[in-house]
């Protein structure tokens, strides 16, 4: 199923609430939340306890990734704020396999992050335990950059990794998707798409969600 992740990362923070609300009222499916620390990536936003004041604003699952060092030590913090799956770095994770079950344990959906840089086979052990896998198009740490054209030869090679292994696992794109290069990155093999400034630069969030959903469709 082809789902869209607005990620607030892009919208303004000054009315979070409210932003929660309408895109909970829009045709999203997910609503992706950035969480950086200033050392894994340059940019410190937000921690678990934005998360749980947000929480009440919709009933829309919270796709939370993680790009923070050594996740391990936040995971039940945001289990317990309401995040619906976590999303760790593989840079960030010297027992990856440790840190997933710890996801799991907590009766959410656990998926793995991979930096444009890091080649998809590094997963490879690890690919059967995750429902979702999320390629960066991008170097994680702004929003508003431009997409890596050669996350498309990954989004392919993950997906015929995961159908040889007749495995059930989300492909996420997160990075500098828009309305023209979102076909390419659906037709490649991806089903969940991550979008910000394509998606908050708008003033109506509803619309722009539903156009940016159509487009999708195509
Ligand atoms: C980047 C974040 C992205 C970001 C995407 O580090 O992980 O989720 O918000 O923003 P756009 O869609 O503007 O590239
Ligand atoms: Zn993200």
């Amino acid at each position: 199923m082809i789902k869209l992740a607005p990620s607030i990362l892009a919208a303004d923070f000054s009315r979070l609430g409210e932003v929660i609300k309408e895109t909970g009222e829009s045709e999203a499916d997910l609503i992706h939340i950035d969480v950086m620390d200033g050392q894994f990536v340059p940019n410190i936003t937000l921690g678990a306890d934005i998360v749980k004041a947000i929480r009440p604003y919709t009933d829309k699952p919270f796709d939370v990734h993680l790009m923070v060092d050594h996740p391990d030590r936040f995971i039940d913090q945001f289990a317990d704020a309401g995040a619906d799956i976590i999303t760790v770095h593989v840079e960030t994770c010297a027992h990856l396999h440790r840190t997933i079950q710890m996801i799991k344990s907590r009766g959410i959906k656990a998926g793995v992050v991979l930096n444009p840089a890091t080649p998809v086979d590094s997963i490879d052990p690890i690919l059967a335990e995750l429902d979702m896998v999320l390629l960066m198009s991008v170097n994680p740490g702004y929003g508003g950059q431009v997409f890596i054209p050669s996350t498309l030869d990954k989004i392919r090679q993950l997906r015929r990794k995961i159908a040889n292994l007749s495995l059930d696992i989300d492909i996420e794109i997160d990075g500098g998707v828009n309305k023209d290069n979102v076909k390419a990155i659906l037709d490649a093999g991806a089903n969940v798409i991550v979008a910000g400034s394509a998606i908050y630069r708008d003033a109506d969030i509803k619309t722009s969600i539903q156009t940016f959903k159509q487009g999708m469709r195509k």
